[in-house]
């Protein structure tokens, strides 16, 4: 972290101290206009940041700290194809799959979008080729059901904009996804499937990624077993950057779709990654995706530090999680299909930011990632949602509500809007003492018991959030949403001068689980060698296991 990035967050700090007494009511009070000011329109998504305790100078002071983190240079060369993924020597150029204009974009000076733009018509065309029936199974039966093989960025994002987009999904198609290793998920997956009308789509950046390649043997078994050997080339395909190992599993050519290593896997949804995705709501939608991303992007590029959407919730991060030291972050969407959205951004967020060294390998000096987590509102209500009101760690939260749903009736739709607007005004405003003791000397209470109940009622208030309003949950709306936080995640990365590219840290875990497969299936017997704990666990095991 160099000089200017510490004075800058020394700054910041010292200025919070001059603002933490002051509470967030009375900055609306002093500021009539503040929503005006502290809010931002992005095409349909409005942000309104004005529950969070932001001052005027604290942008000033974030944006200052933004330039000593040398963001917009570090954003530009990500545009320009740089290797910025630097343990891994990789670019990092998502953005590239959604350059619907085409404009070169360059690795190694090579434009890769011809590469991208063909990709992308190859998937059009077979999944067109699919939803209209001319693509079928080795029986000629038409697909009924596609079934999505992959894990972490390879499953999250499409399963999560599945689900998101389930109004845009073609009728009588079916899209699964099966991630874990768990034989469970396989089994309930299968359940009730034909293996003539099931394509099974198995999507790995590497083909190597146990979990994947176990589910996929099974698959593979499951077809050759109900249709016969040869069979299985038609009812699979398969999305990757290793072709040589997809055909090996023998998966044809026209069923093999890939992509690049300057993609990573939490942000490959807009390549042929996404395919079981656009299988599901058509070419057309999944182009809108893009588009909606695109959006963004020309945004995070072009507009300036104070204006850009991406870059004050990446900066507001950085002053809830280094300034405030918020360890975590809630995600609530007030959106029953966008259920899976934190789950996808637990992995863009935490593999992103869960790092302890720079990009020099040095110590980082200051805490990275905040834990990412959140369910859909109002579920989240009635389970979670009293630790963020009288919890004693304050949780910054993000509301995400669409204004408009996809049903018919606004009834179901006022009643979410207003439990959104609530939950942020309730955590904002809190109660006090005075206002708990009055409420339960109004419900009749003697002084006594007023006093024995009121501080349990009062709310402590002040607890920051920021909320996304968005016309409708379409496609290019989701794009949009997604795009917002990966850039999120630049911004906070850059600042800290850490790796967002990278994941090293999955890699203790894989390879001690390969080292204790054998023990575990009883090829090695000898236990000794391993630590206390996991040979009484292993020990244990043997006696239990039936
Ligand atoms: O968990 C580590 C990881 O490498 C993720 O980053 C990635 O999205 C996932 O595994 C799946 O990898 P693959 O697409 O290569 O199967």
């Amino acid at each position: 972290m160099t000089d200017a990035v510490a004075a800058a967050f020394a700054a910041l700090e010292s200025h919070k101290r001059s603002i933490e007494a002051t509470s967030l009511q009375a900055l609306f009070n002093a500021e009539p206009k503040r929503f005006e000011r502290l809010s931002m329109k992005l095409g349909p998504i409005l942000m309104d940041y004005s529950k969070t305790r932001v001052t005027a100078k604290t942008i000033r002071l974030l944006t200052d700290l933004a330039r000593a983190g040398d963001l917009e240079a570090k954003r530009d060369a990500m545009f320009a194809g740089e290797r910025i993924n630097r343990s891994e020597n990789r670019a990092v150029l998502h953005v590239a799959l959604r350059n619907l204009s085409g404009t070169p974009m360059l690795v190694d000076g090579r434009d890769v979008m011809p590469a991208v733009a063909a990709e992308r018509e190859r998937c059009a065309a077979f999944a067109d080729a699919l939803r209209s029936g001319a693509l079928r199974g080795a029986t000629g039966k038409r697909f009924s059901t596609i079934v999505n093989i992959g894990i972490g960025g390879s499953d999250l994002g499409p399963a999560m904009a599945a689900l998101a987009l389930t109004p845009y999904a073609k009728r009588g198609l079916g899209v699964r996804f099966v991630s874990n290793v768990d034989g469970a998920h396989m089994a309930d997956t299968l359940k009730g499937l034909d293996p003539a009308r099931t394509l099974f789509i198995i999507s790995s950046k590497t083909f190597t990624t146990v979990e994947t390649m176990t589910n996929a043997t099974t698959a593979r078994a499951w077809v050759a077993q109900a249709l016969g050997e040869p069979a299985v080339g038609h009812h699979f395909a398969a999305v990757s950057t290793n072709l040589a190992a997809v055909t090996a599993f023998g998966i044809p050519e026209q069923s093999m779709f890939r992509f690049w290593d300057w993609v990573g896997g939490r942000y490959s949804v807009w390549s042929a990654i996404g395919l079981a995705l656009m299988i599901a709501i058509g070419p057309r939608n999944f182009q809108a995706f893009l588009a909606g991303a695109e959006r963004v992007d020309q945004h995070f590029r072009t507009a300036p530090l104070t204006r850009n959407m991406p870059v004050i919730m990446g900066l507001i991060g950085l002053w809830h999680r280094n300034v405030w030291g918020h360890a975590s972050h809630a995600v609530l969407p007030y959106d029953q299909r966008l259920a899976r959205f934190p789950a996808h951004l637990q992995q863009l967020d935490m593999e992103s930011l869960g790092k302890s060294v720079t990009l020099a390998g040095d110590p980082v000096p200051r805490a990275t990632g905040p834990v990412i987590w959140g369910e859909p509102g109002t579920n989240g209500q009635h389970a979670f949602f009293q630790l963020l009101h009288q919890g004693t760690d304050v949780v910054p939260c993000d509301f995400l509500i669409a204004a408009s749903p996809h049903e018919r009736g606004r009834k179901h739709h006022d009643l979410l809007i207003a439990n959104c607007l609530a939950q942020s005004q309730a955590l904002m405003r809190g109660r006090t003492l005075e206002e708990a003791t009055a409420l339960a000397r109004d419900k009749g209470m003697s002084a006594k018991e007023a006093a024995a109940l009121a501080p349990h009622r009062v709310f402590a208030g002040n607890r920051p959030s920021t909320t996304f309003l968005y016309r409708k949950l379409d496609p290019a709306t989701l794009g949009m949403l997604v795009a917002l936080y990966e850039h999120k995640v630049f911004v906070m990365a850059a600042v800290l001068g850490i790796n967002a590219f990278d994941q090293w840290g999955v890699e203790l875990g894989k390879e001690l689980a390969t080292e204790l497969e054998p023990v575990v299936a009883g090829r090695v017997h000898a236990i000794d060698g391993l630590d206390g704990s996991t040979a009484g666990l292993v020990a244990a095991l043997r006696k239990l296991r039936l």
